[in-house]
């Protein structure tokens, strides 16, 4: 048996306690709970059960078998809480074949009135001890709005995939905020260092201060922190671990009013980002103020949660460099932030994205990681995410992290960008490499910016953390479109829903080169420029990796299976899914449209005759426009992919009709300008109805006449771009009143119709 590197265990045990680890204070009734909010008529079906429970000396690998009784019950047996609930699903997508999906809802109630017995039992193991979930951005990308049902969706899907450890961030500025004002900081000091609703992620990160637009209401922050109480305890009653945040250091600038000896430096500019909102004022580890500070964070964290983990997120560095690059320094900063952090919590467990050693690997070297993280000088109170193992790993260069243990993540996509995407090669061979490459790697997780579509690809990491071998991925994907697509169909399903995902499997999912690490963006979603758009490789690449005629065959068959069989286009799964991959072709096809107008415009030939060049930039923007226009009409067809139900939720969570505005601007610009004046602008930029109709189309048109007014040799992407932002920052100030626009027509009904205009496009 793979041990845990020796001296994690006391501390593990210490949070396993309370939580996943069996023992007879462990309660299955989280588990029963959940199969009563999703699976209501069999309550009575399933029998849990705790067995072999892992002792402190064994805890790793987590097992269940699942069985069928003699009275028909489902019996689930397993070490931990999170082995019920991995063999409760196990179950239920292999033998029920129904499953719980981000964004489409739980379908778990679809299942059969009786519920199939198993002939033989069900046996799964984990491959490593921990899974793990979230990414610190995910909270402001994804999560910056969710009610308490979108949380429960969540929790119940991490729980049932198997996670067991994940960030809990949601109201941590609560704890700031009493923190602060202990210590004599005036609501004022504190306003002007917390940052807006929709950027907390990047302020407690220190990477931002303050908040533009409007401040940080703190009747929202109370609002959060009511969330969270909730949050933690269905966590620990669904055998997941929180990972609650630390003081990581970032204080309000006025805190050399209140003590003017204290030693403190700025950190590093972030972004394009002008001081004020920048430049955080990091708190000196040195200075015995910061373990005062710990100790209050941690104490009250302990009171208001109880004591429910050991593990806690801190990150300085994340794209902020230290002061000073001297090793000396930099094994002085962790060791004493180590130290402040023991003293809070004995058992504490310090865990950093490894981030930063891959985004800045010209300041990171070898020699400075080591000092930094030999700083710690016990291993196992460090847990290292790789971050970015599938594209950018730092675990090999780094030898495994100098023997902190380690946990492989897959990031996939940055702002939460939508596109198809995926490296199915390397979210399989590559983690079970890892295992058996690295003594100190101890999980896979999730480290995704945002949650976005490509649910399969991720699936696909939780189901290797139980499989030994690299998943075969034919079979893989079958079983999952199988359970994806249930409800209202007969089983087996329509073979070219089959056919569709296995083109997708071997193409577009396997991409192998990583000059598109991660999920490409629409260039429709970019600032309109003649130059620069098309074939971007690295972050937000914009190249396609595949054949966009492969992509098109298999929406086909996508399509014609809801065209032969009319009952798909009522399941829920199909929808999202077809508007998904209509997004992607319609995409696709924008760029061939953009570089035929970008070509008449640049082609030297015709600048003779202007009016005959104008007439043809004039129908081939109309033509641009009208695809973008088409794109709405798919996107709005579906919840999911419309702004009016982000800006929603943001308005929803205001306490008054003047919050309300300011969610808005939060919530419009992060997708947008990000930053008072587009300081990363279309960073996080969606295709969603409403941001292409108001937004794109717009830009676009803007544009298409720019392109009619200037002559080829004034054209000036700057002076283009000055004009275009004015016009942005007007966009963002808009309020909507939080207005649905009403849901005109179904897929069904504006595919058909699409399928008329852009038969040039949409035939394979
Ligand atoms: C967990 O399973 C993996 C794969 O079978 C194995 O290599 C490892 O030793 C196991 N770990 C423990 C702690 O049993
Ligand atoms: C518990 O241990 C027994 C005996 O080793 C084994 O047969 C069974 O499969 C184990 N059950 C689980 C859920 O690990
Ligand atoms: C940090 O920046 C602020 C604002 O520009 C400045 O007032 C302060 O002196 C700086 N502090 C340090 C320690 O450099
Ligand atoms: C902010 O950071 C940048 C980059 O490190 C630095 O050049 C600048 O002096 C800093 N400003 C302040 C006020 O500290
Ligand atoms: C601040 O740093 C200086 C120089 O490193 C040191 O002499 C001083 O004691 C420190 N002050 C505090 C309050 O830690
Ligand atoms: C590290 O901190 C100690 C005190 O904790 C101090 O004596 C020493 O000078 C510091 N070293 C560096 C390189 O900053
Ligand atoms: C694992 O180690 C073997 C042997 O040292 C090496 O060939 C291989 O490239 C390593 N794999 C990974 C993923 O680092
Ligand atoms: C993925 O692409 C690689 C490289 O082209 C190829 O070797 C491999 O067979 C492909 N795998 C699948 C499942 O398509
Ligand atoms: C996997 O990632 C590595 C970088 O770690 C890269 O060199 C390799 O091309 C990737 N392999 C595949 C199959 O994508
Ligand atoms: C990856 O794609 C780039 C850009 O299309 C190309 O230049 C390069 O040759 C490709 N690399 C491999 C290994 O295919
Ligand atoms: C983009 O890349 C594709 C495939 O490599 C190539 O056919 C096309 O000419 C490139 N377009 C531009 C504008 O570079
Ligand atoms: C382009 O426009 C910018 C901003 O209006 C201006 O500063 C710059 O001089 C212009 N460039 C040229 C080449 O005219």
């Amino acid at each position: 048996m793979r041990l845990l590197p020796p001296i994690i265990l006391p501390a593990l045990a210490a949070a396993a306690g309370v939580l996943a680890i069996g023992g007879a204070d462990v309660s299955t009734a989280g588990i029963e709970a959940l199969v009563q909010r999703r699976l209501p008529q069999h309550t009575g079906a399933f029998q849990f059960k705790l067995v072999n429970v892992s002792t402190e000396e064994s805890r790793g690998n987590d097992t269940y078998v699942v069985s069928c009784g003699d009275d028909g019950k489902i019996i689930v047996q397993g070490t931990t809480l999170s082995a019920l609930l991995s063999g409760l699903h196990s179950y239920l997508t292999n033998v029920v074949h129904v499953d719980i999906w981000w964004y489409i809802g739980s379908r778990l109630d679809v299942a059969p009135a009786t519920l199939p017995c198993v002939s033989t039992p069900l046996q799964g193991s984990s491959i490593v001890p921990y899974r793990y979930h979230f990414n610190t951005v995910t909270t402001s990308y994804t999560s910056a709005f969710w009610t308490w049902e979108d949380w429960q969706l969540q929790l119940d899907w991490m729980a049932l995939r198997g996670i067991n450890l994940a960030l809990a961030w949601t109201g941590v500025e609560k704890i700031f905020v009493e923190v602060f004002q202990e210590i004599g900081l005036t609501q004022d000091d504190i306003e002007d260092f917390l940052s807006g609703p929709a950027f907390l992620a990047w302020n407690r990160f220190g990477n931002i201060q303050g908040s533009w637009g409007g401040s940080l209401p703190f009747a929202w922050v109370d609002d959060q922190f009511q969330m969270q109480l909730k949050i933690i305890q269905r966590m620990v009653e669904l055998g997941m671990i929180p990972i609650l945040p630390a003081f990581p250091g970032f204080v309000p600038r006025a805190i050399t009013r209140v003590y003017p000896d204290v030693n403190v430096t700025n950190g590093s500019a972030w972004e394009k980002f002008p001081a004020t909102y920048t430049n955080d004022t990091f708190l000196d580890p040195f200075d015995p103020r910061f373990a005062q500070l710990q100790k209050s964070f941690i104490a009250k964290q302990k009171a208001y949660y109880g004591d429910v983990t050991s593990f806690y997120t801190l990150d300085q560095f994340n794209e902020n460099n230290p002061a000073s690059g001297d090793n000396g320094y930099l094994a002085n900063v962790s060791l004493n932030t180590w130290k402040s952090l023991k003293a809070a919590d004995p058992d504490s467990i310090w865990v950093m994205q490894g981030w930063l050693f891959s985004s800045n690997s010209a300041f990171w070297t070898n020699s400075r990681i080591e000092a930094f993280l030999g700083g710690v000088p016990v291993d196992s109170d460090m847990l290292v995410l790789d971050l970015f193992s599938e594209s950018s790993p730092q675990w090999q260069r780094t030898n495994s992290y100098y023997g902190k243990p380690w946990i492989w993540c897959q990031l996939h996509n940055y702002g939460g960008n939508m596109g198809l995407y995926g490296q199915i090669l390397n979210v399989t061979i590559n983690p079970v490499q890892a295992l058996h490459n690295s003594s100190s790697m101890v999980g896979f997780g999730l480290s995704m910016e945002g949650q976005e579509g490509n649910e399969i690809i991720y699936d696909l990491l939780l189901d290797q953390a139980w499989t030994s071998n690299p998943i075969e991925t034919e079979e893989y994907f079958h079983n999952w479109v199988t359970s994806r697509y249930a409800g209202n169909n007969p089983i087996p399903l329509p073979d070219g829903l089959y056919s569709a995902w296995d083109i997708v499997r071997t193409t577009v999912y396997n991409n192998t080169n990583l000059t598109v690490n991660a999920v490409p963006k629409a260039i429709l979603e970019l600032v309109p420029s003649t130059t620069g758009l098309v074939n971007r490789t690295g972050h937000h690449a914009t190249q396609v990796t595949y054949d966009p005629s492969v992509l098109l065959k298999a929406w086909s068959l996508l399509y014609g299976a809801g065209v032969d069989n009319p009952y798909l286009f009522a399941n829920p799964s199909y929808q999202y899914d077809l508007v998904d991959w209509t997004r992607q072709v319609l995409s696709n096809a924008f760029i061939s449209l953009y570089q035929q107008l970008v070509s008449t415009y640049t082609n030297t030939s015709t600048l003779g005759n202007i009016k005959c060049r104008n007439s043809r930039i004039r129908g081939q923007g109309a033509q641009l426009i009208a695809l973008l226009r088409t794109l709405d009409d798919v996107l709005a067809t579906n919840d999911n992919f419309k702004l009016s139900t982000w800006i929603g939720q943001a308005r929803s969570n205001a306490n008054s009709s003047a919050d309300a505005d300011f969610m808005e601007y939060e919530a419009r610009n992060q997708v947008t300008l990000w930053g008072p004046t587009g300081q990363i602008t279309d960073y996080a930029s969606k295709s969603w109805a409403g941001l292409v109709s108001s937004y794109y189309v717009p830009r676009w048109q803007m544009f298409i006449d720019y392109l009619v007014s200037t002559p080829l040799t004034d054209y000036n992407q700057t002076a283009f771009a000055a004009g275009l932002l004015q016009w942005e920052v007007t966009w963002v100030q808009q309020t909507s009143e939080g207005k649905n626009d009403d849901k005109q027509a179904t897929i069904e009904e504006v595919l058909s119709l699409a399928i008329k205009q852009w038969s040039r496009v949409l035939t394979v």
